[in-house]
């Protein structure tokens, strides 16, 4: 898609309006902005009702019998593409998985026109990830009424049902946000997991949300107001509640200048077992993934009690699922 095709469309309603139907029943998901402490909340509810214990059969319904999912990753995934399929198939939906690389786009096809011969194959809802910010937001203001589009990841903007699994993950140890310290360390610049993260912990009145780059990686303080924004590590670590650790999203810098090399990295911005000890007794580790073990994050504490990452994984499939039937409940009526 190019800036052209994208502007084609004028933007008469905002993204966060246009998330909702006229009776304010969630239609798309797009952004956290936009949504309630109590929408929030509610989805996180709904989503512990996903989950089972470890060895018991994955919770299953027929809440989207008849209904067809499609995914479109137009950039590489494990966790979020992986986990909207099986929630998809574990609510009875249909599911298509399009294999962009041989699809018609590799022939100059536009994502609209694939977008709609696929609408016009009855899917209800895409599931869309993209390099470019913009996208899912564009392709909500082109499908039919019936149509839900879901944000699997937009360039370094949003990545919404990330942002929820995190907020899920850290209720389940922390229950009170207003308590909390959070400490969001690495590649904050380019990360649309620290910038969802950032709205959903905001909207549900975190305690201090402390964002710790190298200056290099350091956000637009526009971009994530109420947030400290830091460049010391121990400064970040001091008493935080919950760690999360982020890689260096090395595919959407232009320039490596000023951006520290591997060993200086670890050195300088590393999360260890040995600097979480300046963190709150008690307090978690997190790492949205895919985790590079000894740069960002040393191994063992990765693999470690203090570590939630693969809770992290488990509650994404349970997110997946509550977003797929809020969106689809307005449906059968619409
Ligand atoms: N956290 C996340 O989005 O992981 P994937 O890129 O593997 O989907």
């Amino acid at each position: 898609m190019n800036v052209t095709e994208l502007f084609e469309t004028p933007n008469v309603i905002s993204d966060t309006d246009l998330q909702f139907s006229a009776d304010g029943q969630l239609r798309h998901l797009l952004t956290l902005r936009g949504l309630s402490k109590e929408q929030i909340c509610r989805i996180l509810d709904d989503a512990e009702a996903f989950l089972s214990p470890p060895g018991h059969a994955a919770v299953r319904t027929q809440a989207l019998q008849g209904r067809t999912v499609a995914n479109l990753f137009f950039e590489p995934s494990t966790r979020t593409r992986a986990s909207f399929d099986l929630a998809a198939r574990r609510l009875g939906a249909d599911v298509l998985n399009l294999d962009v690389n041989t699809s018609s786009r590799k022939k100059g096809e536009s994502i609209l026109d694939t977008m709609y011969t696929l609408q016009a194959m009855q899917v209800d809802v895409f599931v869309v990830r993209d390099a470019s910010a913009g996208v899912p937001a564009y392709i909500a203001r082109n499908v039919q009424d019936h149509v839900s589009i879901l944000n699997a990841g937009e360039a370094e903007v949003s990545h919404p049902t990330q942002g929820l699994l995190d907020l899920m993950t850290m209720r389940q140890h922390k229950p009170n946000f207003e308590d909390l310290t959070v400490a969001i360390v690495g590649d904050i610049a380019h990360s649309r997991v620290a910038r969802s993260a950032a709205v959903g912990l905001t909207t549900m009145g975190v305690g201090e949300l402390r964002l710790v780059s190298p200056e290099a990686l350091a956000p637009d303080p526009d971009d994530v107001p109420g947030a400290r924004i830091l460049h010391k590590l121990e400064d970040g670590l001091r008493n935080a509640d919950v760690v999360m650790a982020l890689r260096i999203q090395r595919e959407r810098i232009g320039s490596l200048d000023g951006i520290p090399g591997i060993d200086e990295y670890f050195a300088n911005y590393g999360i260890s077992h040995e600097r979480m000890k300046l963190a709150a007794p008690n307090a978690i580790v997190m790492h949205p993934g895919p985790m590079n073990r000894g740069i960002e994050i040393e191994s063992s504490l990765a693999d470690s009690p203090q570590s939630v990452i693969t809770t992290q994984v488990t509650n994404g499939v349970a997110i997946r699922m509550a977003i797929l039937t809020a969106v689809t409940r307005r449906m059968a009526t619409s």
